[in-house]
This record gives C-alpha cells, sequence and structure tokens, in this order.
C-alpha cells in the first residue's frame, strides 16, 4: 500500500509508478533530505508537537536510514516513488509506527524544495572552488608568459600583438564573474522553505526559523506559495552555468585551434590528449572539444526548465518534478570539465617561438605606424589611409613594414623617420598600449597583482561558507 493510498481502491497502474516515480535520480538528494527531516524533527519536539521520546526515535531512526542508504543496504524503491517517500518508508521499517509522525506539518512540496535548495548550497561551493583552481591556473600561465607576445586577432584576422598573459587574464576575469554570480546567488538560494506545508502553511504551531537556523540558512522564504512553485533558483543557478561553459567552451576552441598545425602556439600534455584509432600520427585535443561539446546540454537545461516553469499555475504542480536531472546533470557537466581544464591548461607548453615568428610576420602592428603618423600631426583618418597603402606596397612585394627601408617608408610620408623600426617591433607595439586594462608588461602585471586579491577574496568565501554547511552536517 502507498503511503497515501488510504482514499484508493486499487493499486496504481504499474505504467504510471513507472511514469511518475523521481527515485532513480533524485536518490542523489537523499542525504539532504535526511538532514531537513533531523532539523524538522527536532524543532517539533522543542515547539512540543512531538514529545521528546518519539523525536528521539525519528531522529536514531533516520541516521540508521541515512547508514543504509550510504552502504547500499538499503532498497529504493520505484514503488515509493521518491526519495522523500522511499526514505519515510525505510524510517517506518526501522523504527515502527512512530516513523508515521515525521511527517507531521511537513509537505513533500516543501521538502523538495529544501533538498533542492541544500544540495544546490553544496554545488555552488564546489564549483566556485573548481572555477577559482581554474583561475589560478591561468593565472599561473600568466605570470610565465609575461614576455611572450603573439598576435591578438579580431575576426580571426591579425589584429594587434598581444602578451600571451593578458590573454590568459582575459578568461581569468571572464571567471571571475561567474565566481560572482555564483557566489551572489548564494543568497537567494540560502533561505528556507520548510513550514510552507503543501502551499499554504501548517496548522501546527511550528517554529520556521528555528529550522532555518539549524539548516545554516540567512532566514526563511517569505511566503508560503512562493517557497513551494518558484525554481528561479535552479534557474539562477542554471543560467550561471550556461555562462560558465560559454566561458570554457570559448577557451577550447581558442585551445583546440592553437595546438593544430596551422597556428602551432601550444601543445596540450600527452596525458590532457588522446590518440586516433586509424592514424597513428594524431594527437587530439579531445577533452577540449568535449568540454565545448557539452556546452549543449548545459544550455539546454536551462531553456529546459526555464520552459518548464512558465505557465505553471501556483503552487506545486508535478510538472515541477523536472527541476531535477537538468540541475544535477549540470552540476556534474561543469565538475567533470572544471576538474579537468585546471590541470590541462596549467601543464600545457606554451610556444613562445612560434608566437613571436606569428607576430612577426604580420602586419599587427600597422595601427601603430598610424598612431606614430598622428603624433607627427597627421589626422588619423588620414594616417590611416597611408598606412594603407604602405600595406599595399608590402603585399605587393611579399614584404613586411620591418622589412621596408627608411627611404620605401618616407615614399608614403615624409614624417617617417628612423626610430620607426624600433617602434614597430612586436613588444614595443605591446608596450605602447600603456593604458589600464592595456597589453602592456606593467599593466598586465597590474591585473595579475589584482587577481591575486580577488582568488584570496573567493578562497575566504569559500571557507566561511564551508564551516557553515560542516557545523550543520554534525
Ligand atoms: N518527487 C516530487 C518532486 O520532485 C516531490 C514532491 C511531490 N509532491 C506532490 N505533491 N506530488 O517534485
Amino acid at each position: 500500500m502507498k503511503l497515501w493510498g488510504g482514499r484508493f481502491t486499487k493499486p496504481t497502474n504499474e505504467l504510471v509508478d513507472a511514469y511518475t516515480a523521481s527515485i532513480h535520480f533524485d536518490k542523489r538528494l537523499a542525504k539532504y533530505d535526511i538532514q531537513g527531516s533531523l532539523a524538522h524533527v527536532e524543532m517539533l519536539k522543542v515547539c512540543g508537537i512531538l514529545p521528546a521520546s518519539d523525536t528521539e526515535e525519528i531522529s536514531k531512526g533516520l541516521k540508521a536510514v541515512a547508514a543504509k542508504i550510504e552502504t547500499g543496504e538499503a532498497e529504493l524503491s520505484e514503488q515509493h516513488e521518491d526519495i522523500h517517500m522511499n526514505i519515510e518508508k525505510l524510517l517506518i521499517d526501522e523504527v515502527g509506527p512512530v516513523g508515521g509522525k515525521l511527517h507531521t506539518g511537513r509537505s513533500r512540496n516543501d521538502q523538495v524544495a529544501l533538498d533542492m535548495r541544500l544540495y544546490l548550497r553544496e554545488a555552488l561551493l564546489e564549483i566556485t572552488q573548481l572555477l577559482v583552481h581554474l583561475q589560478e591556473a591561468l593565472h599561473q600561465q600568466a605570470k610565465a608568459n609575461l614576455d611572450t607576445v603573439l598576435p591578438g586577432y579580431t575576426h580571426l584576422q591579425r589584429a594587434q600583438p598581444v602578451l600571451f598573459a593578458h590573454h590568459m587574464m582575459a578568461y581569468v576575469f571572464m571567471f571571475q564573474r561567474d565566481v560572482e554570480r555564483l557566489t551572489d546567488s548564494w543568497k537567494r538560494v540560502n533561505k528556507s522553505p520548510l513550514g510552507a506545508g503543501a502551499l499554504a502553511g501548517t496548522t501546527f504551531p511550528i517554529d520556521r526559523e528555528l529550522v532555518a537556523e539549524q539548516l545554516q540558512f540567512d532566514g526563511i522564504c517569505e511566503n508560503s506559495l512562493d517557497a513551494v512553485s518558484d525554481r528561479d533558483f535552479v534557474v539562477e543557478f542554471l543560467a550561471d552555468s550556461a555562462l560558465i561553459a560559454a566561458h570554457l567552451s570559448r577557451l577550447c576552441e581558442e585551445l583546440v585551434q592553437w595546438s593544430s598545425a596551422e597556428f602551432n602556439f601550444i601543445e596540450l600534455d600527452d596525458a590532457f590528449s588522446t590518440g586516433s584509432s586509424m592514424m597513428p600520427q594524431k594527437k587530439n585535443p579531445d577533452v577540449a572539444e568535449l568540454v565545448r561539446g557539452k556546452t549543449g546540454r548545459v544550455y539546454g537545461h536551462l531553456i529546459g526548465m526555464l520552459t518548464t516553469l512558465k505557465g505553471l499555475p501556483l503552487a506545486y504542480n508535478k510538472d515541477m518534478q523536472e527541476d531535477k536531472e537538468g540541475m544535477f546533470d549540470t552540476v556534474e557537466t561543469l565538475r567533470g570539465a572544471l576538474a579537468l581544464f585546471a590541470p590541462m591548461v596549467e601543464t600545457m607548453d606554451v610556444k613562445k617561438e612560434n608566437m613571436y615568428e606569428a607576430v612577426s610576420n604580420d602586419f599587427s602592428n600597422a595601427t601603430d605606424l598610424a598612431d606614430y603618423l598622428v603624433g607627427k600631426g597627421m589626422a588619423f583618418r588620414e594616417s590611416h589611409a597611408v598606412v594603407g597603402q604602405v600595406v599595399l606596397h608590402c603585399i605587393n612585394e611579399n614584404k613586411y613594414l620591418l622589412d621596408l627601408t627608411l627611404e620605401e617608408f618616407q615614399d608614403f610620408s615624409a614624417l617617417i623617420e628612423e626610430d620607426i623600426f624600433t617602434l614597430l617591433r612586436p613588444e614595443a607595439v605591446v608596450n605602447a598600449r600603456d593604458v589600464a586594462g592595456g597589453t602592456a608588461k606593467n599593466r598586465v602585471e597590474d591585473q595579475i597583482t589584482l587577481a591575486n586579491k580577488l582568488f584570496e577574496a573567493s578562497k575566504v568565501w569559500i571557507l566561511e561558507h564551508e564551516e557553515a554547511i560542516v557545523l550543520k552536517n554534525n
């Protein structure tokens, strides 16, 4: 008989059981479900709703169930639909009818919302931590490449030289915003829905704040209907994750390009590359490709969740059971990608000479020649046209700017003097961009220093919030 079977005259069709069950995925919530129940039952005691003798038995039973689930000894069955009812059933098996008192003043609707929030809190911490590790790997490469110049691109056409350190730091700041989005979302995740009941609250004199405090929440969801019916915190997490995936995917694309023979700017470590079943010479950047590929599922989960929520009347609807798989899969996808990415970036070989060679054999110093003429009083629009002519001449002659003689330069403008030959060198071109946030070495060093402080702040945040979770687990 189902825990809710009282008003039914026959068993549910097997197909219905199978179709409506969520146990095969929400079993991941077991630990949080029991944490929540322990806090709930403690509150029932403090508020005098259940006698201490009952709550002690229930608590003991819940801990025994937790242990049995962890060892795999407990059987979780589709027959009991979801993790909440499976645990309640296991509890009753463990301690007898008193276990049936656990659900006093509570519904699966507030219970599942609670479990999702508890799960997500830990996921936020873990992903933030993994992001910081990746930032540190990028930061490490930046520090090691403060003198490495490569072409910077727009439209994937060589544009202006930049430091490889600058390029790495661009990703550090992207992931910094990802960290900030996650840590900011914590305050919206970290509210307790428990006590909202099925939708309207409960007739028992419960203490919602007490439960919230025990579970280290920063407060309670203010409206019971809202508490059980919104999953905006899941959407927000999925949106933050979609951006993380987007940032990762762009980096993946660059790693794939850079490790091709056409670019030959980096070589990924053997430990982070794979071979071909047929072509013996191949070394493929599979990890980067797969992370790029998995961006699709992360985006998909975001759209899926938004669509599931759209048009749902208040309050809980079974549609909302669809909130879980996308969230779990997103956490698992990001966990896998980020864990691999940090060591892959850390161990990649940066081919400085090839980058320098590339930047020496292009026109990425053309803007500097135009700026030089502006410095001598020419209007930028005019200098742009003059340098365009110089470049055209070079293309026809199969030369680059630094291959020209002073006389050739002066055919285009008498303003050009000998100093142009030092000013157009890649290092000089890079260091000329001495503005805040620019690619000049000292400006990139500033970014590197700033990043150290940002990492420190993230680590403090992680530590403080981790403590909260550890406290609660005991
Ligand atoms: N398994 C359900 C879910 O994930 C739990 C809540 C069920 N509530 C209900 N009224 N059927 O959404």
